[in-house]
């Protein structure tokens, strides 16, 4: 697993995070563990999705499986950004096929007792202490979800593709949605500190769908809460990630949220992205998931096109613009990290 680095600090990954000079260009990719990997799909075989984010052996097992079979730069911790919301009292599932499903989406000022606090989430802390000793050299990223893309989830009741009703209330109780964001906030703050505190080399806050905004209303209705997590991690001093799908016109917004790095999905060119998101943070990204499901020469194509891409920042993550799709050849994403390390 260990390539020239000795320490997670002195990984190619954490120094491309800070605009550090760096061996190779380090290689992760989002959703690396999960249902592309046979021995994933084994491993998990009939033990729901919450459940195996609660038990440590398995998440230390399920996170080591793609550093184990790619040898990328960096393990994700293996967890989802619903398990700080069911530990904080939220009666949900994650459904095969679907995700998150809430029993009572979140519609009024009332619904706001669902959340009664952060929560008792020390099988997280347990599960990083156990990866710690196993990865070595190689950083463990901690990861939370978004207060916009949480507030989503528990509003619409499960995934959207209109969100109405979130913008519903965004526009219609701003009061509401500013407390129900801040109260999340919190949460993911708390879920975050807990994954810092036990040893975590980077964080990285998913807001995926944030897309779905205007500028305008991004800096209104999402900014300030965002900026409230990511600011609250400084006394850790690890790399903050911020990601979005779809969110082009937001990368300057989201950079200023206090981020180290800004994550990219594949519809905008890093060469652009790094003048949106300026000249002191780092990119992360950007290869098209479904470009893995052409034959090699275009995979090589395209990946080549990313990393030179990337050269115009003042560091680069190589990782997918969104999550490896179920159904990747991971042999494809074993070559490609190859391809990044060698070129
Ligand atoms: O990246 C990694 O390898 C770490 C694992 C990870 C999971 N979820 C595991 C998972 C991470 C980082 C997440 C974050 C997550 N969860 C996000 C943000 C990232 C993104 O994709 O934009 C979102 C929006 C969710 C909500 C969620 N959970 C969805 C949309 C799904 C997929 C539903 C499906 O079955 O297609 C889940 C379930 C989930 N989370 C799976 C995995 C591996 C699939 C569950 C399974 O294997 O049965």
């Amino acid at each position: 697993m260990s390539r020239v680095t000795t320490t997670p600090r002195d990984s190619a990954f954490v120094r491309a995070c800070r605009g550090l000079p760096v061996p190779h260009t380090p290689v992760w990719f989002m959703r690396q563990a999960g249902r592309s990997l046979p021995e994933y799909r084994k491993i998990r075989e009939g033990i729901g999705m919450l459940d195996s984010c609660r038990r440590p052996d398995l998440v230390t097992e399920i996170t080591l499986q793609p550093v184990r079979r790619h040898g990328v730069d960096a393990a994700i911790l293996f967890s989802d950004i619903v398990v700080p919301l069911a530990a904080a009292g939220v009666d949900l599932d994650i459904v095969p096929g679907t995700g998150p499903v809430i029993s009572a989406p979140l519609r009024s000022r009332a619904g706001l007792a669902q959340l009664d606090g952060p929560g008792d989430v020390g099988f997280v802390a347990e599960a990083v202490r156990l990866l710690l000793a196993e990865l070595g050299p190689t950083p463990l990223i901690g990861f939370a979800g978004a207060p916009f893309t949480l507030a989503s989830y528990l509003i619409e009741g499960g995934p959207s593709r209109t969100y109405l009703r979130t913008k519903a209330m965004m526009y219609g109780e701003p009061d509401l949605w500013h407390d129900l964001c801040a109260r999340l906030a919190e949460i993911t703050l708390a879920f975050l500190k807990v994954q810092a505190a036990a040893g975590v080399s980077a964080v990285q806050l998913f807001d995926s769908w944030a897309g779905a905004l205007s500028e305008a209303d991004y800096r209104r209705f999402v900014l300030p809460h965002s900026a409230s997590v990511l600011a609250g991690l400084a006394e850790f001093d690890i790399p903050r990630i911020h990601f979005g799908v779809g969110t082009s016109v937001l990368l300057g917004a989201m950079g200023e949220a206090a981020a180290d790095v800004v994550g990219v999905d594949w519809r905008t060119p890093l060469t652009r992205a790094t003048e949106l998101i300026g000249p002191d943070r780092a990119v992360q990204g950007n290869l098209d998931p479904a470009v893995l499901f052409a034959p090699w020469e275009a995979i090589e194509v395209e990946a080549l096109r990313v990393l030179a891409e990337g050269r115009s920042a003042p560091g680069h993550v190589f990782n997918l613009g969104h999550g490896v799709l179920p159904e990747t050849d991971p042999g494809k994403l074993t070559r490609l990290v190859d391809l990044i390390h060698r070129s």
